[in-house]
């Protein structure tokens, strides 16, 4: 449906300007309109939902180009969708890599073509993402990239990384690069948070400081050049700590935290589930609850997936060879209602922010994010807080290996609104 519609009874919350009211929002012609544009719209009952900006996800696997029997454009587009997802940055670690204005084009157009929410494409740092050279990010940033990362892996070199910050300024200000923090040569054979867990599991780790030195290492050069950085999922009790003192001495850093570094823990991997293998890997609870503290007060900025999907087979291995990573973009919302929100860990509105207003506002994505106010791009998320429901197969991305599986969760999305089409009415993508 496009045109003239109202959402009628909602609780809007809107982070951008602290709105927190029961009230009608209207759609018109791709934009938010004000009360005088009701008359004769289609009346969509929304009473007992929320209503807010369409949630914004910073770190979003496409797979497109390289790996589509895993995830495309479209099908992760219309996973995001289904999970109120307003934009993605689409990560560069495609084959071959976004390390060129082309394949950006690419993937922007694919996303056009689907239709379902707008992607940003993140570009690499180094050219073929292969640690040694950097990419071309000026050419990348003339064709609107704001988003540098060879996620997947950490910018190899301090040198590297030095150059890269210092390089980036010089095409604008609001230009980012989003660090993987593991150092390369501790993490090297883990497979899960080295730990007591890890040796009673059989399993060779992955060490909380492999993050801890990155994160260390990238502060101090983003001290040291004045550029901007973001920390994508961290993971870590003492990285959330170095976070923190970086802002106090106000450092360009942002960061981010997952869902199931929010929720999970290495004890929840007693079955082996190579769903909840993934990069970082999951941690302590002593972990698990600095990233909770951090969020709630500001340390951590925004909650992003890292939606990563894989196909059936190569999760359905032995644990050590399966491929890291979890979907997320379905299940996001409503595992930080369930697990966060209702126990009153984080408020609603915290949560919305740090999943919608804060990340848009670190992608540069001005669209999006709120606020909700009369001329605006008609971006929104409605869901209702209660609904309950199991994650299981079918997804509306082409995988199925999510760390949530099973789970039963409350929060459900209903509608999701895209530069002014229900993309998402009733609970299902309509395209
Ligand atoms: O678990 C992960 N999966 N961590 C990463 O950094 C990469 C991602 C992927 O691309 O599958
Ligand atoms: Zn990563």
């Amino acid at each position: 449906m496009t045109g003239r519609f109202v959402f009628a009874g909602g609780r809007v919350i809107d982070p951008a300007t602290g709105e927190d009211a029961v009230r009608d929002v209207v759609v018109a012609d791709g934009v938010l309109a004000g009360a005088e544009a009701a008359e004769g719209a289609d009346r969509i009952d929304v009473t007992g939902m929320v209503l807010a900006p369409g949630l914004v996800d910073l770190h979003t696997h496409l797979r497109e180009p390289g790996d589509e029997h895993t995830e495309t454009v479209a099908s992760g587009t219309r996973a995001a969708a289904a999970g109120g997802y307003t934009a993605v940055a689409a990560m560069a670690n495609t084959r071959p890599p976004a390390d060129n204005a082309a394949v950006i084009q690419a993937v922007r157009d694919l996303a056009v073509a689907a239709g379902l929410c707008d992607v940003f494409p993140v570009g690499t740092v180094t050219r073929g993402r292969d640690g040694e050279l950097l990419a071309e990010m000026g050419e990348m940033a003339a064709a609107g990239v704001r988003m540098f990362s060879d996620d997947g892996a950490a910018v190899p070199t301090a040198r590297l990384l030095r150059n890269a910050l210092t390089y980036l300024q010089a095409f604008g200000d609001d230009l980012v690069i989003a660090e993987h923090a593991e150092d390369a040569s501790l993490v090297e054979g883990g497979h899960m948070h080295e730990g007591i867990r890890s040796a009673s599991l059989g399993l060779a780790g992955r060490p909380a400081e492999a993050e801890e030195i990155v994160v260390a290492r990238d502060l101090a050069l983003a001290r040291a050049t004045g550029g901007r950085l973001h920390l994508c999922h961290l993971s870590s009790a003492r990285a959330v700590e170095l976070v923190r003192a970086a802002k106090a001495e106000g450092l360009r850093v942002t960061a981010e935290v997952t869902p199931h570094h929010l929720t999970l823990t290495d004890e929840d991997l007693i079955t082996y589930d190579t769903s909840r293998k993934m990069n970082p890997p999951l941690r302590t609870v002593e972990d698990r609850d600095a990233l909770r503290a951090g969020l709630a007060d500001g340390t951590i900025d925004a909650i992003a997936t890292d939606h990563a999907p894989h196909a059936v087979e190569e999760k359905e291995s032995e644990f050590d060879l399966a491929p890291p990573g979890t979907i997320g973009l379905e299940t996001a919302l409503a595992v930080v209602i369930t697990e966060l929100v209702a126990p009153g860990h984080l408020s609603l509105a915290r949560a919305i922010e740090a999943m919608s207003t804060v990340p848009a506002r670190i992608l540069g994505a001005s669209d999006h994010g709120g606020p909700i106010a009369s001329g605006r791009p008609a971006n929104l998320v409605v869901f209702d807080p209660e609904a309950e429901w199991t994650v299981e197969a079918p997804f509306a991305s082409k995988a199925r290996n999510s760390a949530f599986l099973g789970r039963s969760l409350r929060g459900a999305v209903a509608y999701t609104v895209l530069h002014g089409s229900l993309v998402v009415a009733n609970g299902k993508p309509t395209r």
